[in-house]
């Protein structure tokens, strides 16, 4: 099957260079072992010049030029960057912003996904190279458009927009009752008058936001699914994908993505040097927890990163040597098909010619050159990749309605909730406090990644049954199902870790009343009363002599043991017995290392233990089907379960 298929190449733009370039290119790749490169992603401009007028030629040659090397393709369709024809021609299919500025031509994903006049334009393009590529033999998965993830605010997604709501609501009266209308007098007593949530005077209604991004997240899926459509429509067997882009500012919710796609496949750009182990395992964790929770069996695909450079704070910084290899095989071993990069050459030109590349400005002398090219040797080595031996089986998606499969203590190791959605309500403006949601979820995943416990990020659709510890950090909202699933998981035998600012609100952005957190009140035998932010540079002290900053809480513990106080007594760390499990919960946010000495207890409470004990700060583990791999990030060699592990490398043992 195609998405058995190893990818280890990187996004390719013939298109940019002359003939002589591109034999240069193909044959360089084949030099690195290259199994694969991305094509077509920005490039129709040169597929369509004029509407309806198509110039394959140069494509053809690119792909069989690629099948002569024995390379394969991963084949986009250029819906992303429409061509200046185009948005001439429909200007009513541009951008708008919440402003109601209607975008120009000049960069890329200026376009509307509602608009009428783009959506047929994106079908004939898809289809026409559908029509024409489906059966070439280098094509090993279609990646549809690239990034989905544009906004826009403009009358075509209003009109979108109310047929939505109506789908979702039924009724004004509904609609009314979910976005609390009767707040500043916001009542609608007609569909005309309900409008995207364009800019306005002061705070804007945070249900009605959080609808939006669900309404754009459905609109792109619908346009991804067209064009996927029109693909399998000529080849039933091809397998098509799309490019996750992670961050909060995406309306893109990739759980629900996940079961449209034949492949979840992700782009990675870290935001620091130093983060970028603890960066890459938490996105590579993500993407398994999305594909096994769509039923893909956790097996996913890398299908951009930078080769040479993290951007920090806006400066390009070098990556070290060997970060290439380490942070490709991290990826690889959490179940990646792969490591593709973004980019193959260096453009010359264009607002991204200072964009790292596997092929610099300088050519193939280069240490990035070769140690993607040591990286192929070892890939090709290897025979085959490995894979995580994560916590998932192959399992049909469970929806949750007809209740988890029988749980009781597992051996899946920890589960950390992550939901974008619920990181799209903690984004709103009008909260308490800000709170960065992905930031805190990394922060639990972090320490567990830090102290070497096999770690799983799951989304709420996943399979809980099995994991003998899940942390849900900021859990803000919390549907009623969600909340049913994790009493059902701890009645059973699990060990859960709730935290701060969680089940306070309904889908709808509703609190619960009656003391927070509403949804896991009774479960974890509390009732916070107040919510209690802590301004920046202000400290408390637990009476464990643990420091807390950000955020803290009042409240009591009727039915729950309380674990840790403030210096000032009142509870801040609490657990409660229910059914064969315990429900923790944490409600104030500790630095790293308190994070992790909690962690510590609570996984020898259930059992868990370090994938191998006692590593050195920077030494990570990641336990695979053919063994434990091992990653040194740090320049000093170590001796590790007999073996010397230098600074910088990775190597694999045997499982015992
Ligand atoms: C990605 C995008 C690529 C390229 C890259 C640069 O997000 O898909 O086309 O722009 O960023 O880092």
């Amino acid at each position: 099957m195609p998405t058995k298929s190893f990818f280890h190449g990187a996004d390719w733009n013939p298109e940019q260079w002359p003939e002589q370039v591109r034999a240069e290119d193909l044959a360089l790749m084949r030099e690195a072992r290259v199994t694969a490169a991305t094509v077509g992603v920005f490039s129709w401009s040169r597929l369509e010049p004029t509407p309806g007028v198509y110039d394959f030629g140069w494509l053809d040659r690119v792909l069989d030029g690629l099948h002569d090397h024995g390379i394969g393709a991963v084949l986009a369709t250029p819906t992303a960057s429409p061509p200046p024809w185009f948005t001439l021609a429909h200007p009513g299919a541009l951008a708008t912003r919440r402003d109601g500025v209607r975008l120009v031509h000049g960069s890329r994903d200026t376009y509307c996904v509602n608009a009428p006049a783009y959506r047929a334009a994106s079908l004939r393009i898809a289809s026409a190279l559908a029509g024409r590529y489906a059966r070439h033999p280098a094509v090993r998965l279609w990646h549809v458009h690239n990034e989905y993830g544009t906004w826009c605010f403009c009358d075509h997604c209003a009109r979108a927009f109310r047929g939505w709501l109506r789908a979702r609501h039924g009724t004004l009266d509904a609609l009314n009752d979910a976005w609390t209308a009767d707040f500043w007098s916001q009542r609608h007593t007609d569909w005309a008058q309900v409008l995207p949530p364009r800019a306005t005077q002061y705070l804007g209604n945070p249900a009605q936001e959080l609808d939006y991004r669900r309404f754009l997240s459905d609109s792109m899926l619908a346009a991804f699914a067209e064009q996927r459509d029109a693909i399998k429509a000529v080849a039933p067997e091809a397998q098509v994908t799309t490019n996750f882009v992670l961050g909060g500012w995406v309306p893109v919710d990739h759980a629900r993505w996940s079961h449209e796609v034949d492949l979840v496949a992700i782009d990675h750009y870290p935001s620091s040097l130093d983060g970028v182990p603890a960066q890459s395992a938490f996105a590579a964790d993500a993407a398994r927890g999305w594909s096994a929770a769509a039923g893909h069996g956790g097996s996913w695909l890398l299908m951009e990163h930078a080769p040479a450079h993290v951007t920090e704070n806006g400066v390009q910084r070098r990556k070290p040597p060997g970060m290439l290899a380490r942070t490709a095989l991290g990826h690889i071993a959490r179940g990646s098909q792969g490591a593709m990069y973004f980019q193959w050459r260096a453009s010359t030109g264009g607002a991204e010619q200072w964009h790292s590349a596997i092929v610099g400005h300088s050519g193939p002398a280069t240490r990035t050159y070769h140690e993607f090219r040591a990286l192929g040797e070892t890939l090709a080595s290897e025979g085959r990749a490995p894979s995580c031996r994560s916590a998932y089986k192959k399992v049909p998606f469970q929806t949750g309605e007809a209740g988890s499969p029988a749980a009781g203590a597992g051996d899946r190791g920890v589960a950390v909730w992550f939901d974008e959605v619920c990181g799209w309500a903690v984004g709103a403006s009008h909260l308490p406090a800000p709170l960065d949601y992905q930031g805190v979820v990394e922060g639990w995943h972090r320490a567990l990644w830090r102290h070497g416990y096999p770690v799983d990020v799951v989304p709420p659709t996943a399979t809980l049954a099995g994991y003998r510890v899940l942390v849900v950090p900021a859990a803000y909202l919390l549907t009623d199902e969600s909340a049913r699933r994790l009493d059902e998981y701890v009645r059973e035998g699990g060990h859960l870790v709730v935290t701060y600012l969680s089940g306070i609100v309904d889908e709808h952005l509703r609190v619960r009343v009656g003391g927070y957190p509403g949804a896991l009140r009774d479960l974890l035998g509390i009732r916070v009363e107040e919510l209690d932010p802590l301004p920046p540079g202000v400290v408390v002290t637990l009476d464990n002599g643990d420091a807390v900053t950000g955020w803290t809480e009042h409240l009591t513990a009727p039915d729950a043991e309380v674990l840790v106080r403030h210096a000032v007594g009142r509870p801040a760390v609490t657990r409660r017995e229910h059914g064969v499990g315990l429900a923790y919960y944490v409600s104030c946010a500790l630095d790293e290392a308190a994070t992790a000495r909690l962690l510590d207890g609570v996984c020898a409470a259930a059992g868990v233990a370090p994938i191998l004990p006692g590593l050195p700060d920077g030494v990570e583990a990641v336990r695979t089907a053919d063994g434990v791999w091992l990653f040194n990030h740090t320049d000093e060699p170590y001796d590790i379960a007999g073996r010397v592990l230098a600074g910088g490398t990775v190597t694999r043992l045997p499982h015992p």
